[in-house]
Protein backbone atom coordinates (compact mmCIF):
# COMPACT_ATOMS: atom_id res chain seq x y z
CA UNK A 1 0.00 0.00 0.00
CA UNK A 2 1.43 3.36 -1.28
CA UNK A 3 0.74 6.52 1.31
CA UNK A 4 0.01 9.55 -0.88
CA UNK A 5 0.00 12.85 -0.42
CA UNK A 6 -1.12 15.07 -3.14
CA UNK A 7 0.03 18.66 -3.52
CA UNK A 8 -2.49 20.28 -5.47
CA UNK A 9 -4.93 17.82 -4.95
CA UNK A 10 -7.61 20.58 -6.90
CA UNK A 11 -5.97 21.36 -10.30
CA UNK A 12 -5.69 18.98 -13.25
CA UNK A 13 -2.77 16.70 -12.22
CA UNK A 14 -4.31 16.41 -8.89
CA UNK A 15 -7.26 15.38 -10.05
CA UNK A 16 -6.00 12.62 -12.08
CA UNK A 17 -4.50 11.54 -9.28
CA UNK A 18 -7.10 11.02 -7.10
CA UNK A 19 -8.98 9.06 -10.09
CA UNK A 20 -6.42 6.51 -9.99
CA UNK A 21 -6.45 6.54 -6.12
CA UNK A 22 -9.82 5.83 -5.98
CA UNK A 23 -9.65 3.31 -8.89
CA UNK A 24 -7.39 1.27 -6.92
CA UNK A 25 -8.33 1.59 -3.12
CA UNK A 26 -6.34 -1.62 -2.15
CA UNK A 27 -3.25 -0.23 -3.42
CA UNK A 28 -2.82 3.50 -2.27
CA UNK A 29 -4.54 5.34 0.58
CA UNK A 30 -4.18 9.21 0.75
CA UNK A 31 -2.52 10.99 4.05
CA UNK A 32 -2.62 14.48 2.74
CA UNK A 33 -4.43 16.65 0.35
CA UNK A 34 -3.22 20.33 -0.28
CA UNK A 35 -4.41 23.21 -3.02
CA UNK A 36 -5.08 26.73 -2.65
CA UNK A 37 -8.52 27.88 -2.32
CA UNK A 38 -11.04 25.67 -4.01
CA UNK A 39 -12.89 25.15 -0.76
CA UNK A 40 -15.80 23.05 -2.46
CA UNK A 41 -13.72 20.15 -4.25
CA UNK A 42 -11.05 20.28 -1.33
CA UNK A 43 -14.01 19.79 1.11
CA UNK A 44 -15.36 16.54 -0.78
CA UNK A 45 -12.02 15.23 -1.86
CA UNK A 46 -11.29 15.22 2.43
CA UNK A 47 -14.87 13.33 2.67
CA UNK A 48 -14.12 10.79 0.21
CA UNK A 49 -10.29 9.77 1.11
CA UNK A 50 -10.02 11.10 4.79
CA UNK A 51 -6.60 12.00 5.07
CA UNK A 52 -4.89 12.94 8.06
CA UNK A 53 -4.27 16.80 6.93
CA UNK A 54 -5.58 19.22 4.64
CA UNK A 55 -4.10 22.07 3.97
CA UNK A 56 -5.23 25.63 2.19
CA UNK A 57 -3.51 28.49 1.27
CA UNK A 58 -4.74 31.50 3.73
CA UNK A 59 -5.70 31.05 7.58
CA UNK A 60 -9.16 32.34 6.18
CA UNK A 61 -9.89 29.48 3.71
CA UNK A 62 -8.64 26.99 6.57
CA UNK A 63 -11.12 28.43 9.05
CA UNK A 64 -13.80 28.17 6.33
CA UNK A 65 -12.91 24.85 5.51
CA UNK A 66 -12.91 23.62 9.62
CA UNK A 67 -16.62 25.00 9.42
CA UNK A 68 -17.38 22.86 6.48
CA UNK A 69 -16.18 19.44 7.98
CA UNK A 70 -17.47 20.11 10.97
CA UNK A 71 -16.64 16.68 13.15
CA UNK A 72 -14.49 14.83 10.38
CA UNK A 73 -11.00 14.12 12.05
CA UNK A 74 -9.14 15.30 9.05
CA UNK A 75 -6.59 18.34 10.32
CA UNK A 76 -6.35 21.70 8.74
CA UNK A 77 -3.77 23.51 7.97
CA UNK A 78 -2.74 26.54 5.97
CA UNK A 79 0.17 28.62 4.11
CA UNK A 80 3.77 27.42 3.87
CA UNK A 81 3.50 25.18 7.09
CA UNK A 82 0.48 23.68 6.25
CA UNK A 83 1.97 22.42 2.86
CA UNK A 84 4.91 21.29 4.64
CA UNK A 85 3.40 19.60 7.03
CA UNK A 86 1.92 17.79 4.13
CA UNK A 87 4.78 17.06 2.45
CA UNK A 88 6.70 15.62 5.19
CA UNK A 89 4.52 14.53 8.48
CA UNK A 90 1.43 12.93 7.75
CA UNK A 91 2.86 9.28 7.25
CA UNK A 92 2.89 9.18 3.23
CA UNK A 93 5.28 7.40 1.37
CA UNK A 94 4.99 9.42 -1.59
CA UNK A 95 4.57 12.81 -2.40
CA UNK A 96 2.71 13.85 -5.41
CA UNK A 97 4.27 17.33 -6.09
CA UNK A 98 1.06 18.81 -8.38
CA UNK A 99 1.02 22.21 -7.55
CA UNK A 100 1.18 24.70 -10.32
CA UNK A 101 4.25 27.87 -10.00
CA UNK A 102 6.90 28.60 -7.26
CA UNK A 103 4.36 27.94 -4.78
CA UNK A 104 5.94 24.07 -5.36
CA UNK A 105 9.48 24.36 -4.81
CA UNK A 106 9.20 24.52 -0.97
CA UNK A 107 7.19 21.83 -0.14
CA UNK A 108 8.86 19.87 -2.70
CA UNK A 109 12.15 20.16 -1.51
CA UNK A 110 10.79 19.67 2.11
CA UNK A 111 9.42 16.25 1.29
CA UNK A 112 13.15 15.46 -0.12
CA UNK A 113 14.90 16.56 3.08
CA UNK A 114 12.42 14.27 5.19
CA UNK A 115 13.78 11.32 2.40
CA UNK A 116 9.96 11.01 0.70
CA UNK A 117 9.91 9.91 -2.68
CA UNK A 118 8.02 12.49 -5.03
CA UNK A 119 6.14 12.24 -7.94
CA UNK A 120 7.21 15.53 -9.67
CA UNK A 121 4.97 17.21 -11.67
CA UNK A 122 5.26 20.89 -10.35
CA UNK A 123 8.60 21.44 -13.13
CA UNK A 124 8.83 24.99 -11.63
CA UNK A 125 10.64 23.13 -8.95
CA UNK A 126 13.52 21.74 -11.30
CA UNK A 127 13.58 25.24 -13.68
CA UNK A 128 13.96 27.75 -10.62
CA UNK A 129 16.28 25.11 -8.34
CA UNK A 130 17.27 22.07 -9.92
CA UNK A 131 20.61 22.44 -8.30
CA UNK A 132 19.64 21.85 -5.04
CA UNK A 133 16.47 20.05 -5.70
CA UNK A 134 18.59 17.45 -7.96
CA UNK A 135 22.17 17.23 -5.22
CA UNK A 136 19.00 17.00 -1.75
CA UNK A 137 17.72 13.93 -3.59
CA UNK A 138 20.95 12.12 -4.11
CA UNK A 139 22.14 13.10 -1.03
CA UNK A 140 18.75 11.95 0.75
CA UNK A 141 18.62 8.53 -1.63
CA UNK A 142 15.48 9.88 -2.62
CA UNK A 143 13.82 8.81 -5.83
CA UNK A 144 11.98 11.95 -7.93
CA UNK A 145 9.51 10.51 -10.31
CA UNK A 146 9.03 12.23 -13.57
CA UNK A 147 5.47 12.91 -14.26
CA UNK A 148 5.69 15.24 -16.73
CA UNK A 149 4.37 13.02 -19.63
CA UNK A 150 7.80 13.70 -22.12
CA UNK A 151 10.24 12.63 -19.15
CA UNK A 152 7.99 10.02 -17.68
CA UNK A 153 8.24 8.57 -21.16
CA UNK A 154 12.06 9.14 -21.01
CA UNK A 155 12.17 7.54 -17.96
CA UNK A 156 10.17 4.28 -19.01
CA UNK A 157 11.86 3.85 -21.75
CA UNK A 158 15.16 3.65 -19.39
CA UNK A 159 13.37 0.99 -17.79
CA UNK A 160 15.57 0.98 -14.52
CA UNK A 161 18.77 1.62 -16.21
CA UNK A 162 21.00 4.20 -15.72
CA UNK A 163 20.44 7.67 -16.83
CA UNK A 164 23.69 7.77 -17.92
CA UNK A 165 23.50 5.64 -20.90
CA UNK A 166 21.32 8.16 -22.80
CA UNK A 167 23.19 10.19 -25.61
CA UNK A 168 20.52 12.37 -26.51
CA UNK A 169 16.71 13.08 -25.48
CA UNK A 170 14.19 14.40 -28.16
CA UNK A 171 11.05 16.45 -27.01
CA UNK A 172 8.08 16.50 -29.38
CA UNK A 173 5.92 19.69 -28.70
CA UNK A 174 2.93 19.93 -30.66
CA UNK A 175 3.09 23.12 -31.87
CA UNK A 176 0.44 24.26 -29.94
CA UNK A 177 -2.69 26.60 -31.06
CA UNK A 178 -1.45 28.73 -33.37
CA UNK A 179 1.47 26.64 -35.36
CA UNK A 180 -0.43 26.73 -38.15
CA UNK A 181 -1.62 30.90 -37.51
CA UNK A 182 -0.30 34.01 -39.95
CA UNK A 183 2.61 35.48 -37.41
CA UNK A 184 1.29 38.99 -38.07
CA UNK A 185 -2.01 38.25 -37.02
CA UNK A 186 -0.21 37.17 -33.32
CA UNK A 187 -0.92 40.75 -32.11
CA UNK A 188 -4.96 39.86 -31.90
CA UNK A 189 -4.63 37.00 -29.92
CA UNK A 190 -7.23 36.56 -27.17
CA UNK A 191 -6.23 34.65 -24.07
CA UNK A 192 -9.62 32.34 -24.38
CA UNK A 193 -8.00 31.43 -27.51
CA UNK A 194 -4.38 30.57 -26.30
CA UNK A 195 -6.04 28.49 -23.39
CA UNK A 196 -7.95 26.17 -26.16
CA UNK A 197 -5.12 23.50 -26.31
CA UNK A 198 -5.48 21.09 -29.60
CA UNK A 199 -4.61 17.72 -27.23
CA UNK A 200 -4.67 18.06 -23.85
CA UNK A 201 -6.89 19.38 -21.12
CA UNK A 202 -4.56 21.07 -18.30
CA UNK A 203 -4.32 23.69 -16.09
CA UNK A 204 -4.01 27.60 -17.52
CA UNK A 205 -0.45 28.15 -16.31
CA UNK A 206 0.65 25.46 -18.50
CA UNK A 207 -1.77 26.17 -20.90
CA UNK A 208 -0.59 29.23 -22.12
CA UNK A 209 2.86 28.14 -21.48
CA UNK A 210 2.34 25.60 -24.15
CA UNK A 211 0.88 27.71 -26.60
CA UNK A 212 3.59 29.56 -26.80
CA UNK A 213 5.91 27.49 -26.35
CA UNK A 214 7.27 28.06 -22.96
CA UNK A 215 6.82 24.90 -21.69
CA UNK A 216 8.81 23.40 -23.87
CA UNK A 217 12.21 25.23 -22.93
CA UNK A 218 11.01 24.65 -19.25
CA UNK A 219 10.93 20.78 -20.24
CA UNK A 220 14.57 20.99 -21.36
CA UNK A 221 15.33 22.84 -18.40
CA UNK A 222 13.47 20.00 -17.08
CA UNK A 223 15.30 16.98 -18.66
CA UNK A 224 18.47 18.56 -18.37
CA UNK A 225 18.09 18.02 -14.33
CA UNK A 226 15.95 14.97 -14.46
CA UNK A 227 18.33 12.91 -16.30
CA UNK A 228 21.68 14.77 -16.19
CA UNK A 229 22.09 15.34 -19.65
CA UNK A 230 23.80 18.97 -20.73
CA UNK A 231 20.99 20.77 -22.29
CA UNK A 232 22.76 20.75 -25.96
CA UNK A 233 21.77 17.12 -25.70
CA UNK A 234 17.78 17.76 -25.39
CA UNK A 235 16.71 18.52 -28.63
CA UNK A 236 12.72 19.51 -29.66
CA UNK A 237 11.14 18.85 -32.53
CA UNK A 238 7.49 20.11 -33.66
CA UNK A 239 5.35 17.05 -34.35
CA UNK A 240 1.97 17.82 -34.23
N1 LIG B 1 -1.97 19.43 -16.34
C1 LIG B 1 -1.09 18.67 -16.98
O1 LIG B 1 -1.44 17.82 -17.80
C2 LIG B 1 0.39 18.83 -16.69
C3 LIG B 1 1.30 18.12 -17.48
C4 LIG B 1 2.66 18.22 -17.19
C5 LIG B 1 3.08 18.99 -16.12
N2 LIG B 1 2.17 19.67 -15.38
C6 LIG B 1 2.67 20.49 -14.26
O2 LIG B 1 1.97 20.12 -13.08
C7 LIG B 1 1.79 21.26 -12.24
C8 LIG B 1 0.29 21.41 -11.98
O3 LIG B 1 -0.35 21.70 -13.21
P1 LIG B 1 -1.93 21.63 -13.38
O4 LIG B 1 -2.19 21.74 -14.84
O5 LIG B 1 -2.47 20.44 -12.63
O6 LIG B 1 -2.35 23.00 -12.65
P2 LIG B 1 -3.80 23.48 -12.18
O7 LIG B 1 -4.86 22.64 -12.80
O8 LIG B 1 -3.82 24.95 -12.37
O9 LIG B 1 -3.77 23.15 -10.60
C9 LIG B 1 -2.89 23.81 -9.75
C10 LIG B 1 -3.02 23.27 -8.35
O10 LIG B 1 -2.10 23.99 -7.50
C11 LIG B 1 -2.83 24.54 -6.41
N3 LIG B 1 -2.16 25.75 -5.98
C12 LIG B 1 -1.86 26.86 -6.70
N4 LIG B 1 -1.19 27.75 -5.95
C13 LIG B 1 -1.07 27.21 -4.72
C14 LIG B 1 -0.50 27.64 -3.49
N5 LIG B 1 0.08 28.85 -3.38
N6 LIG B 1 -0.53 26.81 -2.42
C15 LIG B 1 -1.11 25.59 -2.52
N7 LIG B 1 -1.68 25.12 -3.65
C16 LIG B 1 -1.66 25.93 -4.73
C17 LIG B 1 -4.24 24.77 -6.95
O11 LIG B 1 -5.20 24.93 -5.91
P3 LIG B 1 -6.63 25.69 -6.20
O12 LIG B 1 -7.38 24.81 -7.16
O13 LIG B 1 -7.27 25.73 -4.86
O14 LIG B 1 -6.29 27.03 -6.78
C18 LIG B 1 -4.41 23.47 -7.74
O15 LIG B 1 -4.70 22.41 -6.86
C19 LIG B 1 2.42 22.45 -12.99
O16 LIG B 1 3.72 22.64 -12.54
C20 LIG B 1 2.43 21.98 -14.45
O17 LIG B 1 3.47 22.56 -15.19
C21 LIG B 1 0.85 19.61 -15.64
Amino acid sequence: MRRLAILGSTGSIGTNTLEVVAAHPDRFKVTALAARANLDLLEAQVRRHAPRLVSVATEASARELRRRLGRTLTEVGWGVTGLLQAATDTGGDLVVSAIVGGAGLLPTLGAIEAGKDVALANKESLVMAGHLVTAEAQRRGVRILPVDSEHSAVFQCLGGREASLLSRIVLTASGGPFRARPRETFVRITPEEALKHPNWAMGKKITIDSATLMNKGLEVIEAHWLFGLPVNKVDVIIHP
